[in-house]
């Protein structure tokens, strides 16, 4: 079959149907989220990070058994292999951790004893790997540059509050544990943003899974994909002191800089996700008895809103970064270990997607992504611009 082209350039892909999935959908206009039929809020209530992982990865729920076995499997994997851990040590310290993250994937891979298995079960198998190894690497990596020895990993705690132990070394609130669960399972897939497009694109070519996740952790680094909850929460500190909140963000807009957290390429109105973190940002200040990130999240969102309304952008809302700032800080999560934790999460997703894309299971054959460019550079007919030799040149 002739592919006709369309021409839809220099938007960024915005409203461009690339792939069918059935991992997950939106409704931008009313704010719905769904992952393989069940919706985000249902989820958060009932389900549990490595339930949704599961889902995620197999299109139904597990029975108790398949969860369990599930949950074993994570466990055994989570020990990182000795040579990671001693390749993490000789790290300059101040590395940031989404570059040690994006740096330690392929390391992983090396150590895959299916890396050249690609078997849809060889792959699930990976996938499994990979949602135990990486929170791994971003304790660990949190551990060793502040010169702190591992944890080792407790059976007996959720995969969250597993994270929370490795990385804190000290025994989680059982609800703070169930918070972070929640906000894992809101963050693990979200159809095809930029660094699950990028996962899937490098797939496409047939690459292993660890290529596809290391390119999905470079992606998940920028400051307008992951790493806007970061800085939100660098924009609320600088706002503490800070007596006229609506005057900054007046400001900031006028100056053409841009308001972390808020607006999404596809919600229209307000992102489900940033609803049930606005409620647990309120509810863990309760619990803490320090209300003061909350409030602050509160008042900027109110005066940006206000801002983008008289400007005609009513439809820029906060996202899932918004409130997830807050609610880690509080958690006790360093701002830099943000974005990984989104990561960690994420995982999850992004496996689906590449087990999906390597097997073509929402389209009727696996196809290499290549699109197409417009050239807009110099050009001097097909015979090419004449070569002159280094000696006759002189740039200006
Ligand atoms: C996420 C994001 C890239 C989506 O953008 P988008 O809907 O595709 O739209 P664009 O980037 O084309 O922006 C459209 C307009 O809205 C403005 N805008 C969008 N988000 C804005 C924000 N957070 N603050 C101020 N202005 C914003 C843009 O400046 C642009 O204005 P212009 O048309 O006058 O140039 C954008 O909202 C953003 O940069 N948000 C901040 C970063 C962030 O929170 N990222 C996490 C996403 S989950």
């Amino acid at each position: 079959m002739a592919v006709e082209t369309v021409r839809v350039k220099n938007i960024g892909l915005r409203g461009v149907t690339v792939a069918d999935t059935r991992i997950s959908f939106i409704d931008g206009e009313k704010g719905v989220l769904i992952y393989r039929g069940y919706r985000i809020e249902e989820l958060a209530e009932k389900s549990s990070f490595l339930e949704t992982a599961w889902l995620l990865l197999n299109d139904r729920l597990p029975d108790r058994q398949q969860l369990e076995s599930f949950s074993r499997q994570i466990e055994r994997s989570v020990e990182l292999p000795d040579y990671i851990y001693e390749c993490l040590t000789k790290l300059p310290k101040d590395s940031a951790p989404m570059d040690v993250l994006q740096a330690a994937v392929p390391l992983l891979a090396m150590s895959d004893p299916e890396l050249a298995d690609e078997s849809r079960d060889a792959n699930l198998r990976k996938s499994i790997r990979l949602i135990a190894w990486v929170p791994v690497v971003v304790t660990s990596w949190h551990r060793i540059r502040n010169g702190l020895g591992p944890v080792p990993s407790d059976d007996s705690l959720s995969y969250a509050g597993n994270f929370l132990w490795q990385l804190q070394g000290k025994r989680p609130d059982p609800e703070i544990a169930r918070d972070l669960d929640i906000c894992l399972i809101l963050h693990a897939d979200h159809t095809f943003n930029a660094s699950t497009f990028a996962c899937r694109e490098v797939v496409s070519t047939r690459a292993h899974i660890y290529a596809g996740a290391a390119a999905g952790v470079g992606a998940l680094s920028g400051s307008l994909h992951g790493g806007a909850n970061a800085r939100v929460m660098k924009m609320l500190a600088r706002l503490e002191p800070e007596k006229d909140i609506a005057g900054w963000v007046k400001r900031e807009i006028d100056e053409g800089r841009r308001i972390m957290g808020m607006g999404h390429a596809v919600y229209k109105t307000m992102d489900p996700r940033a609803a049930i973190l606005r409620e647990m940002s309120r509810r863990l200040g309760a619990k803490l008895g320090d209300k003061k990130w909350y409030d602050l999240s509160i008042q900027v969102e109110r005066a940006a809103l206000e801002e983008f309304e008289k400007r005609g952008k009513s439809s820029i809302k906060p996202n899932c970064d918004f409130y997830s700032a807050s609610v880690y800080h509080m958690m006790g999560i360093p701002d830099d270990l943000m974005t990984p934790l989104f990561a960690c999460s994420r995982i999850a997703g992004w496996c689906a997607h590449m087990i999906e894309e390597k097997f073509a299971e929402a389209q009727e054959k696996p196809a290499l992504y290549r699109p197409e460019s417009e050239y807009v550079g110099h050009y001097c007919g097909n015979m090419g611009c004449s070569y002159q030799p280094l000696e006759a040149r002189k740039n200006v």
